[in-house]
């Protein structure tokens, strides 16, 4: 923790209530503080920290009183003590000073309590008691029903991840807990299926379990279906196979997966997984998205590994943060284990690029886009088996907005032969080339007769390409 003195302008220090532990200002304190400044009396700086979310604020973590005074006669200017927390909850700090002069009441211990556990659940009874000024069995008492949600929570997260067969050690990492508190939380729930199983042999239906554990579905399919051939959990989920190369379906299935730009049919990925793995191989899932991928696999019992830069640790913890930086590409595996398949399925180009990060691929300009994907693929190709599988997925790009198809040029389109050739050009060669189009009954029937008029083509095309190691 270190300490700044200096003087700051009285409009720049805010009372922030986040980070308050008390109900209010006491105006007695104030009139007294205001006093004893206009008497001349000297008084200790008050502590600050820079706000989190406005540069060029203060928020109080001491001195709320003092600050109030400052105000009433007029100052402009006060002394602070500027603080940096050094990941020391702000919340418990301001309270550990205000229970200098008095302590919090009931209904302020119990409150701050709360706050800080709710924003912080890995802080434990005793480190929240000792700030607030209480023992560890009231603090246990004050936050009992919010602990035993987190425990819940905690489970679930750390069941589904096991599930996907994460080891404990990556599963511990993203959750911010130790490795020990996983293996414990593993134990525990080891009879949790048995509850799921009793109600579904009682003729409960898995979204019908899933609404009453408060699941979600994918998890409850993957207990439901334990033991099964992939071929009856093709029956299970209502999904007809597909024996041809034409992959096509009218919509996504909406149990798996959640809403995402550019969501791809769950029937799709089964496919691929049934084709091309086995059960218990090993997936990876570099853009991972809305999480398709993984839901899929743990319905077709495959170990799934996801990526994505966008993070989402409550609702997504199975998909670690990760960056593919064109500059520095680095493979987030470390150690012997690789995987069985990868189901890569980047964002197409420019297409839907409004509805994603500036920073990630779909930003880049054409020759960036085909680079990183060139980089991509050698790397995926070092860090792979030699039977390792890829399914790359992608759409023919076509700059057609408003140009007839006789007057289309090559210079801005990015068709299936230039990823044929830049998979070929980093060790890879296709076997299989898919074609799983993309709905085209998103699109109105006035923009259609508009297209038609204009004798201008539009673009359904997408492609699942199976490739191995040369
Ligand atoms: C087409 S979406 C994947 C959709 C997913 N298959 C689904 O069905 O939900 C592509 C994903 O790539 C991610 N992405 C784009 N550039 C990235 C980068 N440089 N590093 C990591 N993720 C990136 C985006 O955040 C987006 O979620």
């Amino acid at each position: 923790m270190a300490k700044t003195a200096c003087t700051v302008p009285t409009t720049q220090i805010i009372l922030d209530e986040d980070i308050y532990p008390r109900k209010g200002v006491s105006l007695k304190r104030v009139s007294m503080f205001a006093e004893n400044m206009r008497d001349g009396f000297e008084i200790n700086p008050i502590e600050v920290q820079i706000h989190p979310n406005y540069d060029d604020k203060y928020r109080i973590l001491d001195g709320a009183h003092r600050w109030h005074a400052y105000k009433e006669i007029g100052a402009t200017e006060i002394p602070v003590h500027i603080i940096t927390l050094d990941g020391l909850d702000p919340l418990l700090y301001a309270a550990k000073k205000a229970i200098g002069p008095l302590q919090l009441n009931e209904e302020e211990a119990r409150n701050t309590a709360r706050r800080a556990y709710q924003d912080n659940p890995l802080l434990t009874s005793y480190e929240i008691g000792q700030a607030i000024g209480r023992s560890r069995r009231t603090v246990d008492d004050y936050i009992a029903d919010l602990k035993a949600t987190f425990q819940l929570d905690l489970d679930l997260k750390i069941f589904r991840m096991n599930r996907m067969v994460i080891p404990q050690e990556r599963i511990a990492k993203r959750l911010g807990v130790i490795q020990r508190t996983v293996s414990n939380h593993l134990e525990k729930m080891a009879e949790l299926p048995n509850f799921l199983n009793a109600d579904l042999s009682k003729g409960f239906t898995v979204p019908q379990v899933a609404e009453k554990h408060g699941w979600a579905e994918p998890l409850v399919w993957s207990i439901a279906l334990e033991g099964k051939s992939d071929l009856d959990r093709f029956k299970a989920l209502n999904w007809g196979l597909r024996t041809w190369d034409l992959w096509n379906w009218n919509d996504c299935d909406k149990r798996f997966g959640d809403d995402w730009p550019g969501r791809i049919p769950a029937q799709m990925i089964a496919h691929i997984l049934y084709y091309f793995s086995d059960q218990n191989d090993l997936v990876f899932d570099p853009m991972a998205g809305g999480g398709v991928v993984a839901d899929t696999c743990l319905a077709f019992n495959r170990k799934c590994w996801s990526f994505d830069m966008d993070d989402r640790p409550d609702t997504r913890p199975e998909i670690e943060p990760c960056f593919w930086d064109i500059t520095n590409l680095k493979w987030p595996i470390k150690g012997k284990t690789k995987p069985d398949l990868i189901i890569f399925d980047p964002p197409y180009f420019k297409k839907q690029s409004n509805n994603y990060d500036p920073d990630g691929i779909s930003g880049l300009s054409k020759e960036k886009y085909l680079k990183f994907l060139k980089s991509f693929f050698a790397l995926a190709h070092s860090n792979a088996k030699k039977n390792t599988q890829m399914a790359f997925i992608n759409a023919d790009w076509r700059d057609f907005q408003n140009t007839p198809a006789k007057n289309e040029t090559r210079i801005n389109s990015i068709l299936i032969n230039d990823y044929l050739w830049i998979l070929n050009q980093s060790g890879w060669q296709e076997t299989h080339i898919f074609q799983a189009p993309l709905s085209s009954e998103r699109f109105k029937a006035n923009v259609v007769s508009a297209m038609q008029k204009r004798k201008i083509i539009g673009v359904t095309s997408r492609y699942v390409i199976i490739s191995k190691k040369k």
